[in-house]
């Protein structure tokens, strides 16, 4: 079995201490990967490259967060099966790792077997020590963070995101949490370097010591999620589900030997990355889990801080993420890789900007580093036929050959306790400290000047000067490399020593460069970022970015594995007793009525748009019709019909009554509040002797129920689909 029990947790770290076990929290499939979520990924590669360069057996777990009733409404709502949906941003996650340069050793999906074997494993062991009962859930739940909101009032606003919460009503299984509170106190109080940073270790206790009430751990109205042991018509609680992949990863839950040596090997993690927003869930539930199950707990749980753009949080929400793609086209996977752990003081929130990104490039990479390079190994070439030259130890040596000896012995040894303390971007400032003092000990020795000279002494101190900068280069590019594996690579190959994956930094010294190494082929590897840098990546932003639902859904190609519901199903401002399909048709041919093939031309004052192709509609078509989000005020039956719903909608510039077919599918009271889409611009009907002014839409697959369009990000009321 994977437990442990008899065994403390620093008793085991002590029979593993030369392993190293990174993870990134697992991201949502229900945005598509940004900067955001690269950032800590970034973070935890860097980390888990510096290990394996210190001769550490490191592994690195990243992967992917796909259960949850918000994933399967999201799905239902694109006519997707949930699994071709998350499979589809899961391989974005996925490639969006790969490109900006990441080496992990598991990516991890909640919907592979392995996992979901895990965590009904873990579910068991909680069952079995006593702490899971069953019981009565009724409050509010924000679907979007997956939290239970205790103590709130129906309708309430969710206190991470401010997303309205939605009441639920369920039997449920429980953990006792509310066992946890000592223990848990005891363990922070023991363990200052359990939660880091210091403030959120402060939150973190401060919140515990507010007392700790039950779980819910498990929700019976969706199907979404990993059933729980012998009952499925329960599926487990998503983060009960999501946290368990620390250790099913590397093998928890698994009957296979293998697998449990590889968990016996790896577990307890030594650093647990996340964003400041989840450490609740990290810091108590999550070591909560854990010491019900008699497992050892993490090290470290490091929170660190939001990447803002544009002064607020990069969330798809807010609609203002950029794509790591973007950078990574223009510039390289390392530009955005040093930019980020060099701008950002990490645990605190920083900035994104273009501007600030190609600044960074240019002055610290271009100029600084890739200066370095390029003017050290193209002297070396010019005047020792590419070959390593020997530094007199005597005669032409100089007080500054060794104070950037020395400063090279100071800057190895504080850039690791920087960046082994997480403070990455001063462990990078310290780096460049030597960058600095070796561009200025190269313009103040002159080596061009020496170089035309053929006297002994001039060649002796010329030698000198290009193996001292030789062997600053090479520290440099030892100690940068976990951060900027790509273009470091490249110049270790140039100084001639082949492959930096197999160097271990742990021995790094001063002097290591032997005399005589040959160079290899020198190139530049930091090109300047011209003015059009920012232009161009701020058109691939425009260019990528998501295309609105209704477009999208355009564009897709039939689904074959699933049936798929009809296109737009509007399910207003039409009596619906069976004319459900009509209304749909009729706003499917709103929209997509083709061009008449014959007829006159449209008179265009510049070039004729060409016709679109036979089913197909123009951009102009479209735009003819007008779609708003707006807010469900009131929502009441239609006397003398159990079809309509007649409502009032709040759509920013004036409230509008529309009379809808959706009473068969919607309580009244489950909408007031909710955000809808509304067609504007369609001409007032009336139904049942009320005036229904606008059509809401809605998807409906064959013979189903109607499903209301929606957001699953906050968005104004008001605002225009486009
Ligand atoms: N699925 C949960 C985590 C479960 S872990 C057992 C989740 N997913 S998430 O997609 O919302 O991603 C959260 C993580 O992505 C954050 O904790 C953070 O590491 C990263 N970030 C997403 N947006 C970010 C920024 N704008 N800035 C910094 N990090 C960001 O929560």
């Amino acid at each position: 079995m994977n437990r442990r029990p008899k065994l403390a947790a620093d008793d085991w770290r002590l029979m593993t201490e030369d392993k190293f076990y990174i993870t990134t929290p697992i991201y949502y499939v229900n945005a598509r990967p940004h900067v955001g979520h690269a950032y800590t990924t970034i973070v935890c590669d860097s980390i888990a490259r510096r290990q394996r360069m210190l001769g550490k057996d490191t592994f690195f777990l990243t992967g992917t967060d796909e259960h949850g009733v918000n994933v399967e409404r999201a799905a239902v709502a694109a006519g997707q099966d949930p699994q071709l949906w998350v499979d589809e941003i899961a391989a974005a996650f996925r490639a969006t790792a790969e490109k900006v340069g990441v080496r992990y050793d598991k990516f991890i999906r909640t919907t592979d077997a392995e996992h979901k074997r895990g965590v009904q494993a873990l579910f068991r062991a909680l069952r079995d020590e006593g702490y899971i009962y069953k019981g009565h859930y009724t409050g509010q739940y924000c679907i979007s963070d997956n939290l239970y909101v205790d103590a709130a009032g129906s309708g309430a606003p969710c206190p991470e995101c401010g997303r309205p919460t939605e009441t639920i009503s369920e039997e449920n299984y429980f953990f006792k949490l509310s066992a946890f509170e000592d223990k848990l106190l005891r363990y922070y109080q023991e363990h200052p370097e359990f939660i880091r940073p210091e403030t959120r270790r402060n939150e973190v206790m401060s919140f515990v010591r507010g007392g700790l009430r039950d779980l819910s751990i498990s929700r019976s109205t969706f199907k979404w999620g990993i059933p729980a042991p012998d009952d499925p018509g329960h599926v487990i609680y998503v983060w009960l589900d999501a946290l368990s992949n620390y250790i099913t990863a590397i093998g928890y839950g698994s009957p296979h030997k293998k697998d449990q040596e590889r968990f016996a090997r790896y577990w307890p993690a030594d650093v647990h990355m996340i964003g400041k927003e989840i450490v609740r869930f990290h810091c108590v539930y999550w070591p909560a889990f854990l010491m019900a199950a008699g497992l050892p707990l993490p090290r470290t749980i490091m929170a660190h801080g939001w990447l803002l753009f544009e002064e607020s949080k990069m969330s798809k929400t807010r609609g203002n993420i950029v794509r790591a793609e973007t950078v990574v086209d223009v510039l390289g996977a390392d530009a955005l890789r040093y930019f980020l752990l060099r701008e950002v003081a990490f645990g605190q929130d920083g900035s994104f900007s273009f501007d600030a990104l190609v600044q960074r490039f240019n002055s610290d990479l271009a100029n600084d580093y890739g200066n370095l390079a390029s003017r050290t190994l193209t002297m070396i070439q010019r005047y020792f036929r590419g070959e390593v030259p020997y530094a007199s130890a005597t005669a032409s040596r100089t007080a500054a050959d060794n104070a950037i000896a020395e400063l090279a012995g100071q800057v190895i040894a504080e850039c690791s306790s920087l960046f082994d303390d997480y403070q990455f971007s001063r462990a990078l400032e310290c780096v460049w400290s030597l960058v600095a003092a070796v561009n200025k000990y190269i313009v103040e020795n002159e080596p061009w000047a020496l170089g035309e000279k053929e006297d002994e002494q001039s060649r002796s101190r010329l030698a000198t000067i290009l193996y001292t900068a030789a062997e600053a280069l090479r520290v440099v590019t030892a100690l940068v490399h976990p951060v900027i594996p790509e273009s470091s690579a490249r110049i270790w190959q140039q100084l001639g020593l082949g492959d930096i994956g197999k160097f271990r930094l742990d021995r790094l010294k001063w002097g290591q460069l032997e005399v005589g190494t040959k160079l290899g082929k020198v190139e530049p590897v930091f090109p300047r970022a011209d003015k059009s840098a920012v232009e161009r990546m701020q058109a691939l932003e425009q260019q990528g970015r998501p295309v609105p639902a209704a477009v999208a859904e355009a564009k897709k190609p039939p689904a074959t594995a699933t049936p798929r519901p009809k296109p737009v199903q509007l399910a207003a401002g039409q009596e619906p007793a069976g004319a459900g399909a009509r209304a749909g048709q009729r706003a499917t041919e709103a929209i997509a009525a083709p061009a008449p093939a014959s007829g006159p031309a449209p008179a265009t004052p510049t070039k004729a748009a060409p016709a679109p192709p036979e089913g197909k509609i123009s951009i102009d078509d479209f735009a003819k019709i007008e779609m708003r989000v707006g807010q469900v005020k009131v929502a009441e039956r239609v006397k003398g019909t159990d079809k309509l719903l007649r409502l009032e909608v709040d759509m920013g510039s004036e409230v509008r009554q529309i009379v809808a077919g959706i009473a068969e599918a919607y309580a009244p009271e489950t909408l007031v509040g909710r955000k809808i889409v509304i067609v504007t611009n369609l001409a007032p009907r009336k139904l049942r002797g009320l005036e229904s002014n606008g059509m809401l839409l809605a998807a409906s697959a064959e013979g189903g129920k109607p499903v209301l369009a929606g957001f699953l990000e906050d968005v104004p009321v008001g605002a225009k689909l486009k």
